[in-house]
């Protein structure tokens, strides 16, 4: 026989306790330890009329990301770009879109959010520049131009056609034609993105002098984009069919209709990888973060990427949870998609998670407006670095746009499979008011979601019950709390269908976390636990507090508990 007794945790409450170091007896690794929060500048707050947001607008809403808790923030591009795929089409590495603001603008951004204690990551995009970069402008100038081995050129075959089989991301061949020098050059994604050549060393220098240009303004670190597509095999070989069609990859035709071996994870990228760590780890001061957008199926391809001492990256991003629709959103395929991730970075590095991004559809729109704040719970409680995408915190949804409307050019390109963009891109939504707060000008750049009125900050913030309490209050536990943001992750295999439950542990203190993924009522048994008391619920705030016996949980239709758990002191 077991005798507990009890000592009742008491609930987090004060703002004395945002303390990163409180109870802290080890270094806090704001990169592993903290939470991201990725901003898509151009829907931020847009500061000067023109319907986009810009640099003065993340600088104003600079002290609400600290007050929300969270402890960097990620640029998604804001360089300056003729805005074909709306930055990702860098036209200068080392300066600010006009549309965005200045140097200055930036300068200023980083000292402000370092004095509210917030990290600065930017995007860095190295597979392809926009071809109205000068780099590109060049290099098509003729075949033997210093600059035309920067990018990547091959001759039509003999009977006129492509040089080989390779699609574009964004839909077509990755190959367009220049009339000038009559040859072909690669894209991976639109024709206005021309490939880098990394094979070539003076490409490898002039970008890694782009890093050096901003860390020396003082970023923590590089987000750095598809960093698993930079090199191609020198043979440019045609790529193999893929006999099993990539569930995961939205239906986009010839693309998902090959294997990527030879585009994409080339075998030196490894090497290119410790070349670009060595340059962020050598430049003096803090200590930065190298964070990879890869997207892998192969969880040991995917761990493979990591190097934390070794040379690799800090984060390969984990996009596992990105394909969560409704259909997906199973306490099964969940709790083996994070043991996957658990078992593959197992002496390679610390796991991470994403729940949304520019590219894929609000998490509220996948799972539903009440799973929203499950998976906000799970993303917050979850062992690994979170990273949490702007309006996610206040629930805003996909917001359908017209075609008229519509910018994204996948989204144009590929008509008619709903591959655009658009819908997760909008504006943020601040206020109750006009435009939402998002512009004082006449037109926001995107539509505003018809629910701006009641989903936005200001409302939000009076309201105990909205999503934006109850993902600040995940983040000021998650940040209280040893356990949440360094503890261990135990599974609890239940044999109840519907509840993914796992306990976060550290020292002494233990936490449950118990998601029911249903919209019914659950008991969730687990005997021998012990008991705890309720640190949080996505459905009843009025219940934190409340003592909970572990043999019988009440769960609540689409209710996540954070329970903490009792000390328990036994004796036979
Ligand atoms: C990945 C980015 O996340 C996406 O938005 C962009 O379109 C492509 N890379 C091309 O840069
Ligand atoms: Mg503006």
């Amino acid at each position: 026989m077991h005798q507990r007794s009890i000592s009742t945790p008491v609930p987090p409450t004060n703002d004395e306790a945002l303390s990163r170091h409180h109870r802290d007896p080890e270094p806090w690794v704001w990169w592993k330890h903290g939470v991201v929060y990725q901003i898509y500048p151009r829907s931020f707050l847009d500061t000067d009329g023109d319907g986009i947001g810009d640099l003065a607008g993340i600088t104003e809403k600079l002290p609400y990301l600290a007050n929300l808790g969270v402890d960097a923030i990620w640029l998604s591009p804001f360089y300056p770009s003729p805005m074909v795929d709306f930055g990702y089409d860098v036209a200068d590495y080392c300066d600010v879109d006009p549309l965005f603001g200045t140097l200055e603008d930036f300068d200023r951004l980083v000292a402000a959010a370092h004095e509210v204690g917030l990290k600065v990551i930017v995007d860095f995009v190295p597979n392809h520049t926009s071809d109205q970069h000068p780099w590109f402008a060049e290099a098509r100038t003729s075949r033997n131009n210093p600059k035309r081995d920067w990018y990547v050129w091959r001759d039509a075959k003999p009977d006129g056609g492509l040089p080989n089989n390779w699609q574009a991301y964004f839909g077509g061949p990755m190959w367009s034609w220049d009339e000038t020098t009559r040859q072909y050059y690669l894209h991976s994604f639109l024709p206005q993105q021309p490939d880098l050549n990394w094979h070539n060393s003076e490409v490898r220098a002039a970008m890694f002098d782009a890093l050096r240009f901003w860390m020396a303004r003082g970023v923590d670190g590089f987000r750095v984009d598809v960093i698993n597509q930079v090199m191609k095999a020198r043979s440019l070989a045609d790529n193999p069919p893929n006999p099993v069609r990539n569930p995961r990859i939205k239906d986009m035709g010839d693309y998902a209709a090959q294997l990527h071996v030879n585009d994409q994870g080339h075998a030196d990228l490894k090497y290119l990888i410790q070349e670009f760590r060595s340059v962020v780890d050598d430049y003096p001061g803090g200590e930065r973060v190298v964070v990879g957008e890869i997207h892998e199926d192969d969880l040991g391809v995917w761990a493979s990427y990591y190097g934390e001492n070794g040379g690799g990256l800090h984060l390969p991003f984990n996009f596992g949870l990105l394909e969560s629709s409704r259909a997906h959103w199973q306490p099964d395929e969940l709790r083996a998609h994070v043991a996957g991730i658990e078992s593959a970075s197992v002496g390679k590095g610390w796991p991470n998670y994403v729940l949304g991004n520019h590219d894929e559809h609000r998490v509220s729109t996948r799972v539903g407006e009440a799973q929203a704040r499950v998976a906000m719970m799970m993303l917050l409680t979850l062992r690994g670095t979170p990273t949490l995408y702007y309006g996610d915190e206040i629930g805003m949804v996909n917001v359908p746009i017209s075609p008229e409307l519509a910018r994204d050019p996948w989204g144009l390109r590929v008509p008619g499979m709903e591959l655009g963009r658009d819908p997760e891109r909008t504006p943020m939504q601040w206020t109750p008011g006009r435009n939402a707060g998002f512009t004082y000008g006449p037109e926001p750049w995107l539509p505003l979601a018809t629910d701006c009125a009641t989903v936005n900050v200001e409302k939000e913030s009076s309201d105990p019950r909205s999503m934006l309490s109850l993902t600040r209050a995940l983040l000021r536990m998650r940040r209280r709390e040893p356990a949440l943001h360094r503890g261990s992750y135990d599974p609890i295999e239940v044999d109840k269908d519907g509840c993914f439950a796992f306990v976060r542990a550290y020292g002494q203190r233990r936490f449950l976390v118990a998601l029911n993924m249903r919209s019914s009522t659950v008991v969730l048994r687990l005997p021998g636990r012990g008991s705890g008391a309720v640190a949080l619920s996505t459905v009843a705030s009025e219940s934190v507090g409340r003592l909970v016996d572990c043999s019988a949980i009440n769960l609540q239709p689409d209710e996540g508990l954070v329970i903490s758990l009792a000390e328990i002191t036994s004796s036979r």
